[in-house]
């Protein structure tokens, strides 16, 4: 039988709804023993590109839980909401906008409740469980509320996005960082909104994580920080608005998409930034990839420009948006400065400005489900084929049978191995069967202790890419697994 990513992700440890003994939740997952080390590698990977973007670029990790005088400034508790409507006879509950955006094939994002509800009859739609009715649309809100302390008297929210913590932490930071602009703050950590219907696995969820990087900047200096030779002769995977319908994907150059679609040139230097590290680092196929222009009436209010960033992901049924580049002007830091009478203008060779926010906003549960989509490479034996700097475990150390002689060896290995890389050890079961468990968890090579070894010092490494082994010194281990594990030796040129 044909292996599924759903099914690879439960029976090998990676994802499955939360609180399975009691029924689940919907919209709420729990990562398994490999699925927190793949997804804690995609956010180191992640972390390392992005803050390697500028040398005054940092990780922060501000609390979850938000005032509600924050988030009354920052416009979510009016304006986060989401367009509800009930069936009449069964009770369930559907996104408004979604329901008719999959007949019409248009948004309708920004549709009234009246203008919904006299779409609903236009169209002549019912309910998909029992064909009832639909009631009238409601505004529901997303965020979820919280009472804190003994009375309840502080409002609070858990917070439906990161971005809020690090505009709330910007003047601090620009003052311990020494005032100096772009400064970048990156916060990688949980979102929670409360979906009408999440759905599709981890694409839509009710607790998420986000990995996002604010740039404060400048946007008349922003350029000149950023080496737009860069960008020369470089070419980026599009769907402009036109597009739709016509065309998925076009290759533009980035000289086209600033000079005559007028894009601002920092913006068009990120997209080119991103999609290097799909294409590059997390080894997105280039024909899978694109930037999806939002319309102007799609994107939200404060956003000036802002194209998602989309995959194609045979398990979700075509692209799908995995992130999001959104460029926000100074919308965020002028509206947490009214709400909280804090100035958060900032002095810069004489200029006094508030700083515009760049956005890059990555889904970080729909890019580790992306991994597995994407890098289940056979669906008949269920093997995974990760990158070292991605997969669970970069090695494994297996004796070949559970032998006295052959376990100390392997148990020596293992230790001297797991200080430095992540290491995983078996020793149980047939050696074909633990080959084909470290496939399926995309350990990429597997290093096993065997008798002739123990003659000659050696051990065997077997790649899962090519299923070949090699026979190599335990002198030499160190040096090349260092090699492999960085990529920097190739197992096709290990001699
Ligand atoms: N700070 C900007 C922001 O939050 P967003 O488009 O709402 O923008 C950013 O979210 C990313 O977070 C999305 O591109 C997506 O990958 C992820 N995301 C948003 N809602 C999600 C949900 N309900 N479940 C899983 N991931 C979600």
């Amino acid at each position: 039988m044909p292996v599924d990513v759903q099914s690879l992700a439960k029976r090998r440890g990676f994802i499955w709804q939360s609180a399975e003994i009691y029924g689940s939740m919907a919209g709420f997952y729990d990562y398994g023993a490999m699925g927190a080390m793949l997804k804690k590698k995609w956010e180191n990977t992640w972390l390392k590109y992005f803050m390697g973007l500028d040398d005054n670029y940092y990780l922060i990790d501000p609390a979850n839980i938000m005032p509600e005088a924050a988030l009354k400034a920052s416009g979510h508790v009016d304006s986060f909401t989401d367009p509800l409507v009930e069936c009449t006879k069964c009770g369930h509950a559907v996104r408004a906008d979604q329901l008719i955006e999959e007949v019409t094939g248009a948004a309708a994002e920004d549709l009234s409740p009246e203008q919904i509800d006299s779409k609903i009859v236009e169209l002549n739609l019912s309910c998909q469980r029992c064909k009832g009715h639909f009631g009238s649309a409601k505004i529901f809100h997303m965020m979820f509320p919280l009472d804190i302390g003994t009375k309840g008297t502080d409002k609070a929210y858990l917070r439906p996005e990161t971005a809020q913590g690090a505009y709330l932490n910007f003047k601090r930071h620009f003052e311990i960082m020494r005032r100096k602009l772009p400064l970048g703050l990156i916060v990688i950590g949980k979102a929670y909104r409360n979906e009408i219907a999440p759905r599709q696995g981890v694409y839509r969820m009710r607790e998420l994580i986000q990995a996002e990087l604010q740039i404060f900047m400048d946007p008349e200096t922003f350029s000149d920080e950023l080496d737009m030779k860069e960008m020369e002769g470089k070419e980026i995977n599009v769907q402009l608005v036109d597009m739709r319908g016509k065309q998925d994907v076009q290759s533009m150059p980035c000289r086209y998409l600033i000079d005559q679609y007028k894009l601002p040139d920092f913006y068009v230097y990120h997209m080119l930034k991103i999609q290097e590290f799909y294409l590059d680092v997390i080894r997105v196929p280039k024909n899978k990839f694109r930037f999806y222009e939002k319309s102007e009436k799609e994107r939200a209010f404060y956003n000036r420009v802002h194209f998602d960033i989309e995959i194609d992901l045979a398990t979700l049924g075509g692209f799908k948006e995995l992130a999001g580049l959104h460029y926000r002007g100074d919308y965020d830091l002028t509206k947490h400065q009214a709400g909280s009478k804090e100035s958060m203008e900032v002095s810069l060779d004489g200029r006094r400005l508030i700083p515009h926010v760049l956005e890059l906003s990555f889904g970080v549960d729909r890019n580790v489900w992306a991994l597995l989509d994407l890098h289940l490479v056979d669906e008949r034996t269920g093997v995974l084929k990760l990158a070292p700097s991605l997969a669970p475990y970069t090695f494994a150390v297996l004796p070949l049978m559970r032998k006295d002689e052959l376990i100390p060896v392997a148990r020596e290995i293992h230790t001297l191995l797991k200080n430095d890389f992540d290491v995983y050890y078996d020793q149980s079961g047939s050696i074909g069967k633990r080959y084909a468990r470290m496939d399926e968890i995309g350990t990429p090579f597997c290093i096993t202790v065997d008798f002739d070894g123990l003659e000659d010092n050696t051990v065997t490494i077997r790649d899962t890419d090519s299923s070949e082994q090699k026979r190599i010194p335990i002198d030499e281990l160190e040096r090349i697994a260092r090699g492999l594990a960085s990529g920097k030796l190739l197992f096709r040129d290990l001699k």
